[in-house]
């Protein structure tokens, strides 16, 4: 059995630190790689949410952010699925990295932005930050292992930050990085979390909570980060899950990585909306379906239209 649980997981570090997602998506797309796309509806409703009762956008930090998949599903009307099914196409697989970040550019520009906010990447990958920034996903972005403390760049990224969003960080990052950046912050954000069940929340929510910041767990929900690797990988991480004394039936144990969603706020902000009541599990969105009616709105008016998914 493992002791430190990062290892029973299979790593994909070489996958961090490309000049473009590309393999990126073609290795964890390969494993139904999913918590992006589950965790988009999230972070959208929590970005309403701070704008109903802070009345202004929120500035917002995605921390181990790699190539800006969660910025790029926050802003655009995209999913994982449509960007697995561009970087599979051979025509893709033959461009040159710089083809290919000029192309993306392009790509994304031609989309219309759902979301105001300001976006904050935070990776210790720098070429995958980079692509973040060059290809417009985040207006700002910082390169920086925050286990190790406080980067250069720390007053202009992180000290106005009202939300820190992460998926698959957990793990890779501990409560250290979380101190870096609550230290550095003016204001305690609200700081969303999607963790792995195989890692405890318990540091994280600790160091949070030293910050003025109160932790809730939404208990009623799990969500898939991706398939298993192989059985190795299963076995390792239903060892860790037992060692910790979890329960995988119905989870881990249908060959799945999966998560579960924390979310720390100031206990005035926790109290004016409970987190049953900030996030909205709506489940089967993702399945396949023919075409639906669905509201658009232009200028004023609200139109019913026909769309396939
Ligand atoms: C599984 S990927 C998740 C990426 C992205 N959040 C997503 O869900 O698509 C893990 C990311 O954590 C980053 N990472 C690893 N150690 C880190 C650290 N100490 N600080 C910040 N990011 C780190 C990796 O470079 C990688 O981009």
């Amino acid at each position: 059995m493992q002791d430190d649980p990062n290892d029973a997981k299979a790593s994909f570090d070489t996958l961090y630190t490309r000049p473009d997602p590309r393999d990126y998506f073609s290795i964890l797309g390969s494993l139904d790689y999913a918590i992006p796309e589950l965790a988009k509806p999230v972070f959208r409703r929590a970005a309403n949410a701070f704008r109903k009762i802070k009345g202004r956008d929120a500035s917002i930090l995605d921390l181990g952010s790699s190539y800006g998949i969660n910025a790029a599903l926050f802003r655009y009307p995209i999913s994982v699925d449509m960007l697995r099914t561009r970087y599979a196409r051979r025509e893709m697989m033959a461009l040159t990295s710089e083809e290919t970040r000029a192309l993306d550019k392009a790509y994304f520009q031609s989309w219309p932005r759902a979301r105001p906010e300001r976006l904050v990447a935070v990776d210790v990958s720098a070429p995958a930050v980079a692509y973040a920034r060059e290809v417009g996903l985040v207006d700002d972005g910082v390169a920086a292992d925050l286990e190790e403390g406080a980067p250069p760049e720390i007053a202009r990224c992180f000290s106005d930050v009202d939300m820190i969003i992460s998926t698959g960080v957990v793990g890779y990052v501990t409560a250290n990085t979380f101190e870096t950046l609550l230290a550095a912050n003016a204001r305690p954000p609200w700081v969303i979390s999607f963790c792995l069940r195989m890692f405890d929340y318990a540091p994280i929510a600790e160091t949070l909570a030293r910050h003025g910041l109160k932790t809730e767990k939404l208990s009623s929900a799990a969500f898939v980060q991706r398939r298993f690797q192989d059985e190795e990988e299963a076995q390792q991480v239903l060892d860790v899950l037992a060692k910790r004394g979890l329960d995988p039936d119905g989870l881990e144990s249908d060959g799945l990585l999966m998560a579960e969603l924390f979310v720390s706020r100031p206990p005035e902000d926790v109290k004016a909306l409970p987190i049953e009541q900030l996030v909205r599990v709506v489940s089967g969105r993702e399945l396949s379906f023919g075409p639906r009616l669905v509201q658009v709105k232009r200028g004023s008016q609200r139109l019913l239209a026909p769309m396939r998914p």
